[in-house]
């Protein structure tokens, strides 16, 4: 299983790379203003740069589906490894497959995102979408069950050889676990969860014990 930051934070993209596992960022706009970054130009361009042809998800900004198609033509330009993100439907619901199969004609990957159905899946994926971002969160909120649809998902594209399902809209240490257990091939994780999987108080605590006993051990020998 993958993982990526979701996040247009550089330091902490940065830091998760140095710990060596992260093979992707995912932004969107939210996030970007959420971090602050007014530019997205810039802040695509910088994040790609650092990730070192990992593949960095960037959003358009629009809702009309031809401006979407030419703002996705735009950011594909921006870097070698920015992927772009389209959504399944626009907030009309208006079809945004024939955005998502243009681009992925033309060999622009795309990450297909605002997922929350099985049949979306389908849809995205036979449009062409490299990455299906089902947001396991906002599924939830809905009442539903996310693993039980990545876990079919997973197997449906797998089955049929289509893009990965990417599993976003992570708010806690459990989503991560029961999205990996499910079969998902992506998890993107905010840097807030990240830091929560890598801690426990125990394993804190079990460390200071081998710790005092190390340095009783090496008194103990000074005596000898
Ligand atoms: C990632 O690709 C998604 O855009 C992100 O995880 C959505 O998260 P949210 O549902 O918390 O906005």
């Amino acid at each position: 299983m993958e993982i990526f930051a979701d996040t247009s934070d550089v330091n902490e993209i940065a830091k998760w790379l140095r710990r060596g596992v992260l093979d992707g960022v995912t932004t969107n706009p939210s996030i970007m203003v959420k971090d602050g970054a007014r530019d997205v130009e810039k802040a695509a361009r910088e994040i790609a740069e650092i990730v070192q042809g990992r593949p960095v998800s960037v959003e358009v900004t629009a809702n009309e589906p031809d401006e979407m198609l030419r703002q996705g033509r735009r950011v594909a330009r921006w870097a070698p490894n920015v992927v772009v993100k389209i959504p399944v439907i626009n907030e009309d619901g208006v079809s945004c497959l024939e955005v998502i199969h243009t681009l992925a004609e033309e060999g622009i990957k795309v990450n297909t995102t605002a997922i929350l159905s099985f049949n979306q899946v389908v849809l995205a994926a036979k449009a062409g979408a490299t990455y299906l971002s089902v947001f396991a969160g906002r599924v939830a909120d809905e009442g539903h069950d996310p693993a039980e649809l990545i876990a079919t998902a997973a197997r449906w594209v797998e089955r049929w050889n289509y893009g990965k399902i990417l599993v976003g809209s992570v708010r806690g240490n459990l989503d991560v676990q029961r999205a990996a257990a499910a079969g998902a091939h992506i998890v993107t994780i905010p840097p807030a969860v990240l830091d929560k999987l890598l801690e426990h108080k125990y394993t804190r605590e079990t460390v200071r014990g081998f710790n005092a006993d190390a340095r009783k051990a090496l008194t103990d020998m000074d005596k000898c």
